[in-house]
This record gives structure tokens, sequence and C-alpha cells, in this order.
């Protein structure tokens, strides 16, 4: 098998061996023939000969079919005898419903009669990349850019497999660079890099994806040579209209602008004393005509805090700084949103935008890329965590109030709402360095498709196409990925209370180390209590809520345990709901974390013999450090609260000293 085609590997299927097929459409265009050529692919493999493109004499009959009476994203698949017809509204629904055809040929086979509906739950499906023009990525855990090196766009295979990597999983748009647009890259917007984006947007449209590019808001002084960037100034609203018309006659399937701006050092409206809404209306209209977008990043808090000024909370910044904006953005604006307050945290509440924002259109922003969940280095699979803030009633009052209908646009006439993902993926020739965080990119991809599937579901569907079927390794493998964001969140920082790592790269124990920094995120721990007071008797977060969440969060018998420490300044002697003392449950939560990630190691090694070698010494390898990583978590986290509180465990377990 050949792993750097992840999930779409193709191999010989018993019950369609030497079956012949034929491929028919009338339709045409260059993502048609990606499409034809995977079917052929896939069907030459599977049957051991290659489809005719007649129907006349063959077994079986696939027919891809434009149907106006459905949606130009959604698919009907309908088997009928020897006729597998794809019938969609449009070419991407096509491309869809082919890939869902070769699952169920690679996990099924011939199968009986049936007849499928699907429709994507959220319009757009985006693919955030934090990649840099130097080649390098953000927070990017598995090589190098595969989009970038030496300051130059790259286009290549690589690219061409990508896009089919991401039309199989259902993604129609993807912004290429990082959102902090540095150097080199504000000039991806000039003549100097098109011919290459050209050909980019070109294999990405291919595949029915839109172009996006990350931009900096100063633009016009960085690369236009303009001594202002203020939106209200005529010249620099003409210089973006006329990049734009640029880009977007010449650029195949281009979406529009991504933009961090005034977050986190990143330039923006607020030095001309303009709002945000200002900023992003005055880029919609230059992106309008071509019926472009702009997506404006909510993540906007101050990050010069001062570590003794216990009233500011970085958590309620990002709601505080747009709900009063609310209905002031244009049409073709929409604003990005963290899945939580603060930042990707493994465990936070759901961010108070979701549901509060009732007239401005909204993107929800998670992240596969594990900057703060083991960075792919140890096993995590998130899905169960999305779904949580997908399935989150936010009791909105609006007609539609779970989480995963507001970003769909279930309450809005407006097809400009979705949900996007952080990336995971590099040059490393398994796409995501630890072959398991695949699942996090299948998984994203099907839940942003169909927020009503199971993380159990997924992970069973992105197992049995990657891994084909071996009981043992199917069972094994659900066991680890099933059990993994569980035994994270309890090996590393306790009950929502985050941020106990290591300063600038995130990574590993490190219990103060941003205690006394300009980020917002204390813990604030003394030696008999630890957490912030977010209830409206301390920063006041928890009004950012409606009833009954305000009352749900605002009190400590009422908080859900797992962000009790988020909202709460709790006593380590408080009894949980279960009897325990709050230091009791921090510690046993890291003793159990930890051994859940020793019996990764042993379930793994169970599968010795059953999966490609190299790739089950590659996740060996990777277990078996997260084994022992996880153990310097458990350690350095219980041995921190040993110290401030002098009380051992209960059940005399190790704690050093
Ligand atoms: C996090 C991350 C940064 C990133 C930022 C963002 O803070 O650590 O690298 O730039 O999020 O989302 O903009």
């Amino acid at each position: 098998m050949d792993y750097t085609r992840l999930w779409l590997d193709y191999e010989p299927v018993e019950s369609l061996k030497g079956r012949s097929f034929s491929l028919i459409t009338l339709e045409s265009g260059r993502d048609i023939e990606n499409i034809l050529s995977e079917l052929t692919l896939a069907v030459t493999v599977m049957t051991g000969s290659q489809p005719l493109s007649s129907g006349i004499d063959t077994d079986y009959v696939i027919r891809l079919v434009i149907d106006p009476e459905l949606d130009s994203e959604g698919y009907t698949l309908i088997k009928d005898g020897r006729i597998y017809s794809v019938r969609s509204g449009g070419h991407r629904g096509l491309i869809y419903g082919s890939f869902r055809l070769i699952y169920i040929f690679k996990t099924k086979g011939l199968g009986g009669d049936f007849k499928l509906e699907c429709k994507p739950h959220s319009p757009i499906r985006m693919a955030d990349h934090w990649d840099n023009m130097d080649g390098s990525i953000e927070r990017g855990y598995s090589g190098a850019s595969f989009f970038f090196k030496d300051n130059k766009v790259v286009v290549n295979e690589r690219t061409a497999d990508y896009a089919r990597l991401m039309a199989s999983i259902g993604i129609n748009a993807v912004a290429i660079n990082n959102v902090n647009v540095r150097g080199e890259a504000a000039f991806l917007l000039t003549e100097r890099h098109r011919s290459q984006l050209i050909r980019l947007a070109e294999i990405l449209d291919g595949w029915g994806i839109s172009l996006y590019l990350s931009i900096n808001f100063a633009s016009t002084i960085r690369v236009g040579g303009m001594d202002t960037a203020d939106p209200a100034d005529s010249r620099v609203q003409a210089w973006w209209s006329e990049t734009s018309r640029q880009l977007f006659s010449s650029l195949p399937g281009f979406g529009g602008y991504l933009v961090k701006a005034d977050s986190e050092g990143e330039f923006g409206p607020f030095a001309y004393g303009r709002t945000h809404a200002e900023g992003a209306n005055m880029l919609a209209r230059a992106v309008k005509p071509y019926g472009g977008r702009v997506i404006w990043r909510c993540f906007v808090y101050n990050c010069q805090q001062d570590w003794r000024d216990n009233k500011t909370d970085r958590a309620a910044q990002s709601y505080d700084g747009f709900i009063g904006l609310d209905g002031k953005f244009d049409d073709n604006v929409i604003l990005q949103i963290k899945n939580g307050p603060v930042d990707f945290q493994v465990r936070e509440p759901v961010h108070p935008l979701f549901g509060g924002l009732k007239k401005t259109n909204i993107m929800l922003e998670f992240q596969i890329a594990q900057e703060y969940t083991g960075q792919q280095r140890h096993v995590c699979y998130l899905m169960p965590a999305f779904k949580e803030v997908l399935d989150f009633d936010t009791h909105s009052g609006s007609r539609y109030s779970l989480v995963r209908d507001i970003v769909a646009g279930k309450n809005s006439p407006s097809s400009s709402f979705g949900i996007c993902a952080v990336m995971n993926t590099g040059s490393d020739p398994n796409w995501t360095g630890h072959d398991l965080a695949a699942a996090n990119l299948f998984g994203f991809g099907a839940l942003a498709f169909d927020p009503t599937l199971s993380p159990e579901e997924i992970a069973e569907g992105w197992i049995l196409l990657t891994y084909g079927r071996d009981e043992l390794v199917l069972g094994n493998m659900l066991k680890i990925l099933l059990s993994s964001l569980d035994a994270y969140e309890k090996y590393t920082a306790p009950l929502g209370i985050g941020w106990m790592v290591n300063p600038n790269h995130h990574f590993g124990p490190n219990v103060d180390g941003y205690e006394y920094d300009r980020w917002g995120t204390y813990h604030r721990a003394s030696h008999s209590a630890i957490g912030r007071d977010r209830s409206d008797r301390g920063t006041g977060y928890a009004r950012q809520y409606p009833e009954p969440l305000f009352s749900l969060y605002n009190e400590i018998k009422t908080c859900p345990e797992e962000l009790l420490l988020f909202f709460h300044r709790v006593r380590f002697d408080h009894i949980m709901r279960d009897g325990r003392t709050l230091l009791q449950r921090i510690y046993s939560d890291h003793f159990e974390g930890a051994d859940t990630a020793a019996e990764f190691v042993r379930l793994w090694q169970e599968l010795e013999g059953r999966l490609d070698g190299e790739v089950y010494e590659r996740v060996l390898k990777r277990l078996r450090f997260q084994a022992e990583h996880s153990t310097e978590w458990r350690d350095r986290i219980n041995t921190y609260f040993y110290r401030l509180t002098e009380i051992p465990d209960a059940l005399g377990r190790k704690i050093y000293e």
C-alpha cells in the first residue's frame, strides 16, 4: 500500500474483480476530467481492467448526471441494478458523489441496490494554512510548506495530490498563506507571483476549490507604495479595487481575502480610528463585483497585559470587540470565530459570539494543527471536541440555536457561512507527520460536510479507507483514537485552566510558563486555590452567555466540572460531584491520563505484522514518546500541586517532592 495517498490508495476489491465497467457523462470541464480520471483509476485497480466510455456491453455503468433540481454541492447516489448514477445540481456535487461511490466500493464492494441523498451542511468548508513564503509553517508539525519555498509559490505534483485530497473530503475553499502576513507574502497580491498563483488556482479550481489569500491590512503601504492604509481614504479604496480586479480576472475560482487585523501586532483599521466593520467593508466592496468575500478574524485581544491586573480578561475581549458591530458588516463579509474565546486549548467553553451575533455572517474556526494538543507527536483525535462545539445549544433565541446550524447560515438567506480549520499538513511523505493525525484531517472534512456524524463513525470510516478491514486493526485503532482526547486532557492542564505549556512553541509542561507574561492567560494558583473568577462576582465573562447558560456557568455548584477552573477560582479542598476533592481529582486525572497513553503502546504493538512496517514503526515511535512525555506532564503538574498544598495523593501513588 502507498500510505502517501492516505485514504485514496486503491487495491483490488474481491466483489469487483473481473467485472467490466463503463463511465458515462455528458458533462465536460477540468473538474469533470479530474473526477473521471479518479474513477478510472479506482475502478481499474479494483476490478483489474479499465472502464470503457460506452455502456452497452459492460456489467456495470457509472453515470454522472446534472440534475438542476438538486443542490449544486449535494448529490444523490443511486444503484439500480447494473447502473450506478451520481446526480447533482453542479460539478462539485458530482465530485463529492463520485468519491462517495469510490468509498462504498472500497469498504463494501458492489453491494445491493441503494439510494443515498446528501447535501453539505455548511456552504463554506475551508482549509486555512499558516504557511510562510520562506517555506516554514507557523504551528506546522509535519515538515515544510508545499505551497512555498524560498519566497516563491511552488506548484507541482503534490499540489495536485493535495487538491484531490481536499476535494475527497468536501473542502471547497483554501487559504494558502499564514494569517500573519510577513515579508514576501504581502507581494502575493502583486504581479510578481501571479503566473504561479494562476497555475495553483487552476489546479484547485479543477477540484471545485476556491483559492483565498491572507492579506496584510497595510498592503497599500507595504506593496502599494502609499503612505496610508486608511480604509476611508479613496486612494486606498481604489488600490484595493484595482488589485482585486486583477486577481479575480486572472485566478480561476478566486474567493477573496482572509484578514487578521489589529490582532497580536498585525496592522489594522484601529491605526486610523476606524472600526473592524469599516476596515472589512472597504475590502468587501473591492471584491463585491466579482462575487468575492472577505473573511475577517475575531481573534482580537490585548496581548500586552500586565499580569498584576486581575480585571482585564482576555476571554471576554473578542466578544466585547465585535458584539456591538453586529449588523454593521456588508453581506460579503464573514467573521471568523475560533471555537473558544481564548485559543484552541484542549478545553474551552464555546465562544459566546456564536449565537451572540445575529445579523452577521460567520464562520467557525477549528485547529487541526495540534498546536496545544500534542503537536502531532501525541495522538489526539479531536473530533469528539469538535462535535461538542457543533452540537452546543447557544440558547440564542433564534430559530436555529445549535452552533452547527448557526455556522451553516440556517438563520440567514446568505450562503456566506461555514467552517474552517487551521491545517495539519506539510511536506512529510505521510502529509501529517503522525500517521494517526490524518484522522483529524479526514474527520474535519467529514464533520464540516455532515455534523450529524459521530466521532466513532468518522474514525471507523477513516480506518477502513486507509488500512482496510482487519478487525484487530480496526478495534485497536478505534480504542486509541477515541480515548486520546480524554487522555490528553487529563494529563495536561486541569479542568479548563489551559496554558501550562512552554512559552512560544507551546509544547510540553510548564506550569508557570505563561504566568507572569503579557498574554492574559493566568492560573493564579496559591497554596489553597486556583483559577480565575469569571462569574459576575469576578471578571463578568459569564455574562456574555444568555440564560440558562449564564446561570449554569456563573455558579460553582452548577458549572460543568470540565470547565470549573475556566469559570471559577476554586479551593483545592472543594468537593467535586463524585465526592473527591478538587486536588484529588487533579492528581487522579493525571495518573489516569498517563496510564491511558501507556496503554496506546500496548494496543499498537498488538498490530505488529498487520500494517505496513514503516507505518507501524513510525507510529510506535511516536506512541512511545507520548507515553513517556505524558508521565513528564503528570509528574510536573502533580508535583506542582503537591508542593503548593503538601497534601499527598489519597491513593498513595507516587508524587515527586
Ligand atoms: C495562536 C498561535 C499563533 C497564531 C494565532 C492566530 O496564538 O499561537 O501562532 O498566529 O493563534 O490565530 O492568529
